[in-house]
């Protein structure tokens, strides 16, 4: 039995649609379930159901052998997981926007984000110094209600930011899913986890 983390939310469709590919037998009812805890003993599988930025956690206590984790969440926790295959879904990428020609508060302006530690390092290499807030969502209201000068967060089509009237100034870094494993499990499980990187990687888009 293998058992594998999945994250809530928009990455989900993407990842089953590609285990699908790879010829995992998933029930035509794992979309719309509310069950946190999906047993498919046909391919002896379980998948376990977590908020995005939890599955790394579930993971690296072994509680799930495998996740699939954005990397922009990898980028911000270091974690003692392996990252195995870049599954190339939930393409978007991590930028620093704001409001149009909005004016920088004081010495060290304000910088609202879910990624307190990408924004920070970030700001640091360019040797800027910010305040970091950290925020759980609805990042782009944070420079509409005067509570940060930029803010640092994910952008996927571009919609959030551009109804909120915000515009896009640095690009930080480009994010896709990838596969993760427990070292443990990788030893113990190893014929079973190969099997599926090879399945996967085959279905794998490479544009
Ligand atoms: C993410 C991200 C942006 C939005 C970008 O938020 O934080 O707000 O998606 O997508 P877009 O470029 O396609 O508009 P999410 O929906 O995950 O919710 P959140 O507010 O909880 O972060």
């Amino acid at each position: 039995m293998i058992t594998i983390a999945m994250p809530k939310g928009r990455i989900f469709e993407e990842a089953v649609e590609l285990l699908r590919k790879a010829e995992y037998r998933l029930p035509p009812e794992f979309e719309e379930s509310r069950k946190l805890i999906i047993d498919v003993p046909e391919e002896e599988m379980r998948f376990i159901l977590a908020k995005p930025m939890d599955v790394v956690t579930y993971v690296e206590h072994g509680v799930a052998d495998l996740g699939i984790a954005g990397k922009d969440v990898m980028l911000e926790e270091e974690r003692d997981v392996y990252e195995i295959l870049d599954l190339k879904i939930s393409k978007c990428h991590l930028a620093v926007a704001g409001l149009p020609n909005g004016k920088v508060n004081g010495v060290a302006p304000r910088v609202a984000t879910k990624y307190p530690n990408v924004a920070s390092s970030y700001f640091r290499e360019q040797g800027e110094q910010v305040e970091i807030i950290k925020l759980n969502g609805s990042i782009e209201l944070a420079p509409l209600i005067g509570l940060a000068d930029r803010i640092v967060d994910i952008v996927s089509t571009g919609r959030t930011l551009k109804e909120n009237g915000l515009v896009e100034l640095e690009r930080i870094a480009e994010i896709t899913s990838r596969l993760i494993v427990n070292p443990v499990s990788y030893r113990m499980k190893d014929t079973k986890i190969d099997e599926m990187m090879e399945r996967l990687s085959r279905v794998i888009g490479d544009e």
